[in-house]
């Protein structure tokens, strides 16, 4: 049985804590695209464990895979495994294998990404400034560095200088000077240590996957993210629709696959872009010290607003959602009324989507339902009896809007604090 976590909204769903909980019974978890601008958070009694690169199922010393649909910050992983060991996580080559063929981050691509953002000016993307966009920029034009280069050092010799006088115009634009030995000696230094990572994982996972093997996908980012269906140009630069399980890990087996749309009770969005039903008043303000909304990666405060069950619709249906788990319930429950976006009016006319055109998007006006709160707590609940009437209500109110059943809910950071009200964990 197959299993992929998508975010259905602007990222920070809750996605890691998902992929902890259902990871209890996989046997692989897989990350297929994005980088380290992802940050996955886990919370296991007193420990909080945050991951950029690595799978969560590192958490439970799960076989972890890096597909070649991430870009990989050999720097920034060094990092990670190096924390997380801290806290007491095995990471080995049993437990962590990382496509021969993944595209590398280097420095010069987080150079880059400072100096792009800084020219857009007023109309930045608000990136992570993690490299990301410049490194797949290179994948698409292929000049990539990949892991397996590592192990040649006349051919990353090569590869390399091409790489940065490829780069040097716009370097020399800036006034920044590029020491080529430094970077090539410490890409040496760095591939010892991780190139005992590098392995073909395509045929790993295709093969556990015929043999009976439970195999988790962890999405990062969400679905409003996405290169192509998110909200251009204000996106990362990956497809983070299920759609690229297949080309960002070499998948290609499609039967018996569930796949899980993490979904915040509200919506959250870290950057800059379209965000129809932000809040830019006290119960947005709320939402944000309640809900602790500061991003993992940039610590930057995240924007806060309404459900919009239309871009969760949307998301559903481009990723073949089949069940939709909500997080953060509990974030809610001092509201007295809770508002839900039910369709948009643009020049006075209805959508029931969302258009592309980046002038249409910025006429949104939300139609939206009122439903009262529950005005008790939820924080915790792990059976769905256990809910207010009227957190019930809610639930219900936006299956029906977006057409799809809430099958798990999230009520807290913790594993427990779940519930599965289809006995999802029981039948895996
Ligand atoms: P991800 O990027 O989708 O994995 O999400 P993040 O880790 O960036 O942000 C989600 C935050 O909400 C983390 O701090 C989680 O510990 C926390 N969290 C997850 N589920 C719940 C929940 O149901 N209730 C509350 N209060 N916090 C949650
Ligand atoms: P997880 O996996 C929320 C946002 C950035 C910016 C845009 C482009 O934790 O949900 P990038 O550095 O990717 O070029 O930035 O995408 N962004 C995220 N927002 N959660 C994430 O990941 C994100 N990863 C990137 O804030 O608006
Ligand atoms: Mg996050």
């Amino acid at each position: 049985m197959f299993y992929t976590i998508i975010g259905t909204q602007w990222g920070d769903e809750g996605k890691g804590k998902i992929v902890d909980w259902l990871s209890s019974k996989a046997d692989w978890v897989v990350r297929f695209q994005g980088g380290n601008n992802a940050g996955h958070t886990i919370k296991v009694d007193n420990s909080i464990y945050k991951l950029n690169l690595l799978p969560s199922g590192i958490i439970r010393n799960k076989k972890c895979v890096i597909g070649n649909g991430v870009v990989l910050d050999p720097w920034a992983l060094n990092n990670e495994i190096l924390n997380l060991q801290k806290q007491g996580i095995k990471i080995t080559k049993k437990n962590l294998f990382i496509a021969e063929n993944v595209c590398l981050i280097l420095p010069i691509h987080k150079i880059i990404d400072e100096i792009n953002e800084t020219s857009r000016g007023d109309e930045n993307i608000g990136t992570t400034k993690k490299g990301i966009g410049p490194a797949y920029e290179d994948k698409v034009g292929r000049r990539a560095i990949r892991l397996c280069d590592l192990s040649s050092p006349d051919l990353l010799k090569k590869k390399l200088n091409k790489l940065i006088n490829f780069h040097k115009p716009r370097l020399i634009e800036n006034n920044i000077k590029i020491d080529f030995s430094l970077i090539y000696n410490e890409l040496l230094t760095i591939a010892k240590t991780i190139i005992e990572y590098n392995s073909p994982v395509w045929k790993q996972i295709n093969d556990a996957g015929e043999k009976g093997d439970i195999i988790l996908f962890e999405g990062a980012q969400g679905s409003l993210l996405d290169i192509d269906f998110g909200t251009y140009p204000y996106v990362t630069s990956s497809n983070t629709s299920s759609g690229q399980i297949f080309s960002g890990s070499g998948f290609g087996i499609k039967n018996n696959h569930t796949i899980l749309g993490i979904t915040k009770a509200y919506t959250t969005r870290v950057g800059s872009g379209p965000f129809p039903t932000e809040l830019n008043n006290e119960i947005g303000e709320h939402l944000g010290n309640k809900g602790q909304e500061f991003g993992t990666v940039t610590k930057r405060k995240r924007r806060c607003g309404w459900f919009d069950s239309i871009l969760v619709k949307q998301a559903i249906k481009i990723s073949g959602i089949t069940d939709v788990v909500l997080t953060k319930l509990d974030v809610l429950d001092e509201l007295e009324v809770i508002k839900v976006c039910v369709g948009y009016k643009i020049n006075n006319n209805n959508f029931d989507y969302l258009p592309f055109s980046e002038s249409l998007q910025a006429s949104i006006e939300p139609i939206y339902e009122s439903l009262p709160g529950w005005q008790t707590s939820t924080f915790g609940i792990s059976s769905w009896d256990n809910l207010p009437v009227n957190a019930k209500k809610y639930i219900e109110f936006l299956e029906n809007t977006i057409g799809l059943k809430i099958s798990i809910i999230s009520t807290g950071p913790e594993r427990l604090e779940t519930i599965d009200k289809n006995k999802l964990l029981d039948t895996i």
